[in-house]
């Protein structure tokens, strides 16, 4: 039977985002294969989204591991062509910005298989971000381009992408709606506090020892204690800087990296998020809770516009951490469910992406086998 969908994911966010789909490319009678580069490997990283998310287990798993940029898409790029060439798909699908992004639009491009891009039209407007180059190169070498909402779309337009536009709102908007009901059963992790901040840091520039510290200083004197499930980039720096500040100790409670309803249900227990995550910043303002970038830009400004969530600035610090979680926390935007659902709507287009997906998708390979 020939291949009609090769999915390629690779890291946590990405897992989440094919969830859906995945399913129900299969539910639409396409033959599809998920291939997982392995860029995260650790079951806490990995295994446990698959089964907890009930996502169909990878077909391989190329296993790249870490390593530096160029390595790390190198070693998912030669190995992605050669899946590609022996599974002949007739369209490679690809989510988000990520090392494994690239390389699977890259390699199926060179091999002239069409891919397709979900979440496209992002712009951090930042190139010091991997994400940022990531995400434009995979736009352009895409031919079914997938955006949230018009705002992205006329980017795309402006940028003279020449894949076919869709508009068809957000996929892990429909996740955190499918999974709100079953995150609120979940049993929240232990932590020793009843209001907390969410903490979560990974990007390079925040996660190196000195952006680390000046971040970790101001939790010591935090207007609420954290909980930082920590990315395993981090957990050293924080587990040293723990061991030598008794009131970090009193203040933050560190925790393995999460499953995706353990993080959705500590989200909607929580006062505020605050990270340096792009995804989280979503799930944030879905769940109607305010959220604080670690950043100087974001690219889901939609977030910022509706007043659910502000930027710190580059290298966040005691100063600039005050100045953007305080009103945060006093000022919570004060809406009915019904008034932030409309909000989503506004911002974040249609509410079945995945369905729109998958039926573009299907009339896209149907057109193409009648040529
Ligand atoms: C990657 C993505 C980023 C995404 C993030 C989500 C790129 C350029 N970045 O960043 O867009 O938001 O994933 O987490 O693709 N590690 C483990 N165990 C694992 C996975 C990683 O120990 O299961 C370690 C690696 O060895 C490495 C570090 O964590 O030292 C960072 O992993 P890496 O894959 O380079 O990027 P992320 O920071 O996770």
């Amino acid at each position: 039977m020939n291949l009609d969908v090769a999915t390629v994911v690779g890291a946590r966010p990405q897992f989440v985002k094919c969830g859906l789909v995945s399913r129900a490319l299969r539910g639409a009678g396409l033959h599809e294969r998920l291939i997982h580069t392995g860029q995260h490997y650790d079951d806490a990283m990995s295994g446990i989204f698959f089964r907890e998310l009930n996502i169909p287990e990878p077909d391989m798993n190329l296993e790249i591991g870490s390593g530096s940029h160029a390595e790390q898409t190198a070693a998912a790029l030669v190995r992605l062509e050669a899946a590609f060439v022996d599974q002949r798909p007739r369209l490679v699908l690809v989510y988000g910005d990520t090392n494994s992004t690239l390389a699977g639009a890259l390699a199926a491009a060179k091999l002239r298989v069409p891919v397709a891009h979900v979440e496209a039209g992002l712009r951090s407007y930042n190139r010091s971000m991997p994400e940022e180059i990531n995400r434009v190169a995979t736009d352009h070498w895409s031919d079914l381009l997938f955006c949230h909402n018009n705002i992205t779309r006329d980017r795309l337009l402006a940028e003279q992408v020449r894949g076919r536009i869709e508009v068809v709102g957000d996929v892990m908007r429909q996740m955190v709606a499918t999974c709100g009901i079953l995150a609120a059963k979940v049993a929240r992790p232990e932590i020793p506090f009843e209001r907390y901040l969410v903490l979560t840091v990974h990007r390079p520039m925040n996660a190196d020892a000195d952006a680390l510290s000046r971040i970790l200083k101001w939790c010591e004197q935090a207007p609420l204690p954290l909980v930082f499930p920590a990315h395993p980039r981090v957990r050293e720096i924080v587990e040293s800087k723990l061991r030598r500040s008794p009131a970090l100790r009193e203040r933050m409670c560190l925790l393995s990296p999460l499953s995706y309803l353990e993080m959705m249900a500590l989200i909607q227990h929580s006062q505020l998020v605050l990270t340096d995550s792009g995804g989280l910043q979503k799930e944030a303002f879905f769940l109607g809770v305010p959220c604080v970038t670690l950043r100087g830009e974001t690219e889901w400004i939609e977030t910022v516009d509706a007043g659910w969530n502000r930027l710190t600035g580059d290298q966040p610090g005691v100063e600039s951490l005050n100045s953007a979680v305080r009103p945060m926390l006093t000022a919570r935007p004060s809406q009915s469910a019904e008034e932030h659902e409309t909000l989503i709507a506004a911002a974040f287009g249609p509410p079945d992406p995945v369905q729109r997906i998958v039926c573009t998708i299907c009339e896209y390979l149907e057109i193409r086998a009648s040529h």
